[in-house]
């Protein structure tokens, strides 16, 4: 189990994003999932369709098709996909000749959350967590596009909970070298739906106002940093000003060693901040994080004695030691 993702059950049973909304619109859309390729494909009604991306006739991928009426067309011999991955067509049968009942696609569970499709290849075990910020009209939503970091799911989740690494990896944008030392802190339920810990810190601020509403060198945040099993990272920042960043982290299993990269950033601010300037500087943080973890080869150690850890790494270690519990029942 070590480590392992792709043959887990329990993975197979979560909720995972594999796409934006607004890039599946009139055709199909390949994606990868534990090592099973997958397609998505949006029907006239609007909603969304997720199947295994391999036709059951000759094996092509229907991702290489097209959408014709909502409907998903084979590019090989042209069967035709409909509701439910139900084939309504087989083009090279004569009239009245009913399709074989093994014609038709298992489609997946599929949803549609926080501006992404989450797909569960599995039965699903627990719902896509509750953000309340997103109802909240106080709030806006930003989403960014989905990135492909050839690193492990767990070990973007672990770097996702770690503060220690801000002083070293995010120099170029909020991290500062002189701090260093992290004060004790506990591990607590943040609230139902994600355990983690909560911390103050001292930001850079080289955007000056533009990301936390205030000019200085420096800006005091109070964090929270949490998971929701398996890979859903929350990072919640408020300034002093009032002004609140909360942010989903989100890796997905492509493979062992292999994860799409998204997330999803709320904020409660005046809107006079365009999206693309919020986008940036978080992609400028991700983009820190993926020059890091590129350079750390295979899957993360899931045991508690393979990796030495100290007091600040609790909330993964913790995280770690759930994620093992998991994967072994
Ligand atoms: S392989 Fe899809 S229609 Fe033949
Ligand atoms: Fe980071």
């Amino acid at each position: 189990m070590n480590g392992r993702l792709c043959s887990s059950d329990a993975l197979a049973n979560a909720w995972h994003p594999v796409a934006r909304s607004v890039d599946v619109v009139n055709k199909p859309v390949a994606a990868r999932l534990l090592g099973r390729d997958v397609v998505l494909w949006r029907t006239p009604s609007g909603s969304l369709l997720a199947a295994p991306d391999r036709c059951p006739h000759r094996e092509a991928p229907l991702s290489g098709g097209v959408v014709e009426d909502g409907c998903l067309v084979c590019p090989y011999h042209g069967w035709t996909f409909g509701d439910e991955g139900r084939c309504v067509r087989v083009p090279s049968a004569t009239e009245g000749v009913p399709v074989p009942p093994r014609a038709h696609l298992d489609a997946y569970e599929c949803e549609e959350r926080y501006g992404l499709v989450w797909i569960c290849i599995g039965v699903p075990a627990a719902p896509i967590p509750d953000i309340e910020q997103d109802r909240d009209p106080s709030f806006r939503r930003i989403n960014t596009p989905v990135d492909v970091w050839k690193v492990s799911a767990t070990r973007m989740v672990d770097n996702f909970l770690d503060i220690t690494h801000f002083p070293w990896v995010h120099t170029g944008t909020f991290g500062r070298r002189q701090d260093t030392i992290v004060p004790r802190f506990e591990l607590q339920p943040l609230d139902d739906e994600f355990y983690g810990y909560r911390y103050e810190v001292m930001a850079g601020n080289t955007t000056g106002a533009l990301v936390s509403g205030q000019t200085g060198q420096v800006v005091h945040r109070v964090m929270s940093s949490g998971f929701n099993l398996p890979f859903i990272v929350r990072s919640t920042i408020k300034y002093d000003t009032g002004l609140e960043h909360i942010l989903l982290l989100l890796s997905t299993p492509i493979d062992d060693i292999t994860s799409y990269f998204t997330f999803v950033v709320w904020r409660n601010d005046d809107f006079s901040v365009s999206a693309e300037e919020i986008i940036r500087f978080d992609l400028a943080i991700g983009a820190e994080d993926k020059a890091m973890l590129e350079q750390v080869p295979g899957v993360l150690p899931l045991d508690q004695t393979t990796l030495v850890s100290v007091q600040a790494d609790k909330c993964s270690v913790e995280w770690r030691r759930q994620l093992a519990e998991l994967l072994k029942a």
